[in-house]
């Protein structure tokens, strides 16, 4: 299983402080924020990691994590030249998943949920992880049955669907790099991920669990200031 961390973007939703440097360095309590999705990598047992980064702070994400090493882990890099969507990253990836089946993480998502064992125990298809939020329309959204199995997957939906919010952790197979190549750009131009979840759903393929413990997307001035908190109330 190899791992990406996708740290690119311009975060024009956080200026001014996005404006010199990436989101994903910003502080979240005592870290820098890409510490909390490196961390839940690694303690899913994951030690060949890409970090996709922004061309403009690729050089501060290097000082700041360097070969891995000091992890025990391995670190490479990519450049994103223009932040195209979340599929991209898999694109981007490719050569570096070669023929392995592949975990990615959001740089600017937390969780407080161990997925060591679910990591572990992959085998094939998608795996993705819900939570139920109060502002679902910010997210990519899932619908269940009564049964809790996924139905249908919508990607910011500007009518109601659900309350659970697709989080930014993703376990897919090999397939996904063919499935990303395939994907079209959506209205707002980007290559959205929402559309291969909905690749291996139609497939029968994609499971999708609840995430028990806390979650962030640490994207905004609101979401940011709450994962200080929480981190800090944690580390109490
Ligand atoms: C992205 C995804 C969305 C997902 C969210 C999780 O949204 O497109 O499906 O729910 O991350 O953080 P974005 O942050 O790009 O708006």
């Amino acid at each position: 299983m190899k791992g990406i961390i996708l740290a690119g973007g311009h975060a024009t939703r956080l200026r001014p402080i996005t404006k010199v440097t990436s989101k994903q360095l910003l502080p979240v309590y005592n870290k820098p924020m890409i510490y909390y999705p490196l961390e839940t990598l690694l303690a899913g047992g994951i030690k060949d990691i890409l970090i996709i980064v922004a061309p403009e702070n690729a050089g501060d994400f290097l000082k700041l994590l360097g070969s891995g090493k000091e992890f025990g882990a391995k670190f490479t890099y990519e450049i994103q030249d223009t932040p195209r969507g979340l599929a991209d990253a898999f694109i981007v990836g490719a050569d570096f998943i070669g023929d392995d089946n592949v975990t990615m993480i959001l740089g600017d998502n937390i969780f407080e949920d161990d997925f060591e064992s679910t990591i572990k125990n992959f085998k094939s298809g998608g795996h993705v992880f819900a939570k139920k939020v109060h502002d679902p329309e910010r997210f990519g959204v899932v619908k269940f049955d009564d049964k809790m199995n996924a139905v249908q997957i919508e990607e910011k939906p500007k009518t109601y669907l659900s309350d659970y919010a697709i989080t930014g952790l993703y376990i897919y197979d090999n397939r996904v790099i063919e499935a990303a190549k395939q994907v079209k750009p959506s209205a707002r131009g980007e290559i959205e991920i929402t559309e291969l979840h909905n690749w291996y759903l139609k497939k029968g393929e994609l499971k999708v669990d609840t995430v028990k413990g806390e979650w962030f997307d640490a994207g905004t001035f609101e979401s940011l200031l709450q994962a200080s908190n929480f981190i800090a109330g944690k580390s109490k």
